[in-house]
């Protein structure tokens, strides 16, 4: 296995205080540890501060405030209603029907009665207060769940295709998930000193502390990342073809399982994905990762300390929106970074092998692997799970997993499948199901089964417009228009960000919308099917009212005189609605006169 090599970072060189506030802030922070002890301790306020919270990131939670009750509190002289989102990491999205219950618990009792089940194999909690936050944390951790590097400048939650039909090829691309998990995990003392420990500095052991190790470039506390951890976030994936659920173009490091003669025979590599941008800075887009070469099972570890370590020291550390991956090849080249990647490997990568994707959707409904395992995947409108009225899924899904014998699987889309059911518990599973009215959650269009948005407001600080809240009644619009055209059965992806940062991926949906300011958004279209092909502007700044109008000719048009087979988002393309992107570099390029709506 490679070690972690040398810094050769120019940037990192150049003196700290020169580079982006962070950098120092990563410095001086020994370790993630900063004040975050003492300032927990502080009851006088349910805030934090910025720096403490920056920190906080690298340790899986957010510092939020409700938004809607901004003005009020504000009125009434009240401090914001500050709370904490906290994120768990699930390698792979796979979770014990235990960890399920622990996860409902937590929902309940520290946070705001929600399961958030997020786009990247996570799980979220909203709503919890400063006072909550270190025995929430712990909770998750009895689980034997963390949430350590869920955010912040690290490898985040490696997520995997969640694969019900092809079980033993699960197991393998889980099992390298969880490889690559640990491998990159921080190996910081802070994380334990802060959550796991008593008054007295005792530490739980609930999960295990990671034994100090010393690496090649000197460091003993973080091997791999040194004292600056990465530039900014990182993300792995693994898909298995033909799904495209995990969207590994949006990503800065995926593998894709080659599978020959019924072999998992290795993966093609892939870089230099990612998904965010700022409204109006042209030099920021979002853009697709290519494929670098072909690893082997054994060497995939390998490679993926490589092309992190290589980001480590090239990534730009000094502009914050500059600091991905995706700019660093975008600046220097796919082959520069080749060759970078194999001198620290030692060795030359192989020739990428063939794939196709055909989605990067989910299979709902019950599903038979070869090995007489059943799985069932449900729809979950925005991955919240909650009671609401007469449709009590968050109990339904509790009074499950208390029979349940096999997984629950977070997929790449908000959904949720319940795995490895055997023949014998089936029936008592469905039983739930029908008793819970959750059994045909997917009986909707395929518009709507294809459609994700991210959280944004309330809780969001980042949110200019509605996503989660506001995209299940525009889809109930635009579901008119479909069926009057004919085309409830026929999926198109369809995705809302309340903000440019693209947490929902919406730049790769065939139908994708941007918020911009409340009730107004960007309306971009021809996003490829199996999320291979990033979309373009084909309306700037729209207001809510007026997205269905402006849907509804070209919907119609698409279910007359689209050819045999063709998706939504190559008609587009074909019939000249909007011009073709082929990589984030040409994501603001070639826009059609009439974007700028009147
Ligand atoms: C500069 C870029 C970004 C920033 C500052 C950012 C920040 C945030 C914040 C504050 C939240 C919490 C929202 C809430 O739960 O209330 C969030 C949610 C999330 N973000 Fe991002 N984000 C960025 C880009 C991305 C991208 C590109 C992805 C994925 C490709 C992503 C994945 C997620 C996921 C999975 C969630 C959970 C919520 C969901 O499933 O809707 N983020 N992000
Ligand atoms: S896309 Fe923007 S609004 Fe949505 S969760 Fe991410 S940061 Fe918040």
């Amino acid at each position: 296995m490679a070690t972690a090599t040398q810094n050769e970072d120019h940037t990192r060189s150049a003196p700290v205080e020169s580079l982006s506030k962070n950098e120092p802030l990563k410095v001086a922070s020994n370790y993630l540890k900063g004040t975050l002890i003492e300032s927990l301790a502080n009851t006088s306020t349910g805030s934090i501060s910025a720096d403490e919270g920056q920190l906080l990131k690298f340790h899986g939670s957010y510092m939020q405030d409700d938004r809607d009750l901004r003005k009020n509190r504000r009125a009434h002289k009240l401090e914001p209603a500050y709370s904490f989102m906290i994120r768990v990491r699930v390698p792979g999205g796979v979770t014990t029907p235990e960890q399920w219950l622990a996860m409902d618990e937590i929902s309940d009792t520290y946070a705001n009665g929600t399961i958030k089940l997020t786009t990247r194999q996570a799980y979220q909690f909203h709503g919890v207060i400063k006072s909550n936050l270190k025995q929430t944390i712990e909770d998750i951790n009895l689980s034997l769940l963390d949430t350590i590097a869920a955010c912040g400048d690290v490898n985040r939650n490696v997520m995997c295709n969640p694969n019900p039909y092809q079980s033993k090829h699960h197991a393998e691309v889980l099992e390298l998930s969880k490889q690559i998990s640990n491998h990159l995990t921080p190996k910081t003392p802070a994380y334990h000193e802060i959550w796991l420990s008593d008054e007295a500095g005792e530490k739980f052991k609930v999960t295990q502390e990671p034994e100090p190790i010393i690496g090649d470039s000197g460091d003993e506390v973080e091997p791999i990342y040194g004292k600056t951890y990465l530039p900014r976030k990182f993300k792995i994936v693994v898909a298995v073809p033909p799904s495209n659920d995990v969207d590994i173009y949006a990503h800065d490091l995926g593998f894709i399982a080659i599978i020959e003669d019924d072999q998992l025979v290795g993966y093609n590599v892939t870089v230099g994905g990612g998904m965010g941008s700022t409204h109006g800075n042209t030099e920021t887009f979002p853009r697709l990762a290519e494929v670098l070469g072909f690893c082997t099972p054994q060497q995939a570890v390998a490679v993926a300390e490589a092309v992190v370590s290589v980001q480590r020291d090239f990534g730009d550390r000094k502009v914050r929106a500059h600091a991905r991956l995706k700019y660093t090849i975008e600046d220097r080249g796919l082959d520069w970074f080749r060759d970078q990647v194999e001198q620290r490997l030692g060795y030359k990568l192989g020739a990428e092998r063939e794939f196709a994707f055909d989605d990067n959707g989910d299979r709902y409904g019950w599903v038979e692997d070869a090995d007489g395992n059943w799985h069932h995947t449900l729809f979950i409108q925005g991955g919240r799970v909650l009671d609401k009225g007469d449709l009590k899924l968050r109990t339904a899904l509790r009074e499950i997993a208390k029979v349940h014998t096999g997984d629950f699987r977070l997929t790449a889309n908000q959904n949720l499948q319940i795995a490895r059911v055997t023949p014998e518990k089936k029936a008592e599973i469905e039983t739930l199901l029908k008793e819970y009215q959750i059994d045909a959650t997917f009986e909707r269009t395929a518009l709507r089964l294809n459609s994700m948005a991210c959280v944004a407001l309330p809780t969001c600080g980042l949110a200019l417009a509605e996503a989660e809240r506001y995209l299940p009644d525009l889809i109930s619009q635009i579901d008119d228009v479909v069926e009057e055209a004919g085309l409830a059965q026929d999926a198109i992806t369809i995705r809302m960000t309340g903000c440019p940062n693209g947490c929902a991926r919406p730049f790769l949906a065939e139908i994708g919308f941007v918020g911009r300011g409340p009730g107004r958004y960007n309306l971009y279209l021809g996003g490829g099917f199996a999320g291979n092909r990033l979309n373009k502007l084909y309306r700037q700044d729209i207001k809510d009212h007026e997205i269905v109008d402006t849907l509804r000719p070209v919907i119609l048009d698409y279910a007359q005189n689209r050819n045999e087979g063709e998706r939504f988002g190559d008609f587009v393309i074909r019939k000249d609605y909007i011009t073709a992107t082929v990589q984030g570099s040409d994501f603001h390029a070639n826009l059609r006169p009439d974007v700028v709506a009147n």
